[in-house]
């Protein structure tokens, strides 16, 4: 075990042997076997997508309820451990765990029939289409204003000093923007489904 867990790769690969030993076993003692058609395939795609959306929206989270208020109480000569390792890398699944979401998010809403509908706020699929223009805001606000912004204020991209801090502010303030709308459009994701609006 200890040779697993000291990996991540092999943890997160022990993670899906896992799932499929469960899901074998809980088919063999119902005799309820998946069945692998459009209804599975909607469901597999729903699976990815809350995936992709927990370690999005938990990095934000991390940014906002961790590092940023801590970073005063961290001592100077200390604070390049945070913003030269620990911000780039969680940047960097940051980002792309919001892309995996958006695409993830709108095959789920094509597969479901309704991602057009959804998109002009129609009766019925509304919550959702409401939950979803709020999330492709977040995900604009990652790719086009917070991480431009804290490649400056990381040291990524050379610039000067004032617009370092200027450029710093903007993405903490964007990231708070995001943490704001975070707690609407959860609502709205599994509203569609649960309890409408
Ligand atoms: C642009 C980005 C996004 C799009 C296009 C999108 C789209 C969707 C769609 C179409 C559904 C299915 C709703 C239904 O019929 O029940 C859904 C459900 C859901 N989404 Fe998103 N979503 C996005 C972002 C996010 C984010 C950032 C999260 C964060 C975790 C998230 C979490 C969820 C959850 C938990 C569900 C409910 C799953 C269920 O009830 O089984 N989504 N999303």
């Amino acid at each position: 075990m200890g040779a697993i867990l000291q990996s991540l790769g092999r943890t997160v690969t022990a993670g899906v042997v896992l799932l499929i030993v469960i899901v074998v076993l809980a088919g063999l003692a119902t005799g309820q076997m998946i069945a692998v058609d459009m209804g599975w395939s909607r469901f597999f795609m729903r699976w990815l997508h809350v995936l992709a959306g927990v370690m999005w929206i938990g990095l934000l989270w991390y940014f906002n309820f961790v590092q940023t208020p801590s970073m005063s109480k961290i001592p100077d000569e200390q604070k390049p451990a945070v913003s030269k390792v620990i911000a780039p890398t969680a940047l960097f699944w940051f980002r792309w765990a919001a892309l995996a979401t958006v695409i993830t998010g709108l095959l789920l809403a094509w597969m479901n029939g309704y991602l057009a509908a959804a998109l002009t706020l129609t009766k019925g699929v509304h919550a959702i289409g409401i939950g979803m223009w709020l999330a492709l805001i977040m995900a604009f606000n990652v790719w086009f204003i917070i991480w431009p912004n804290q490649k400056k204020a990381l040291g990524i991209v050379q610039v000067a000093a004032e617009e370092k801090t200027k450029a710093a502010r903007l993405a903490m303030l964007t990231s708070r923007f995001n943490t704001m709308l975070s707690i609407p459009m959860l609502y709205c994701m599994v509203a569609q489904q649960n309890a409408g609006l």
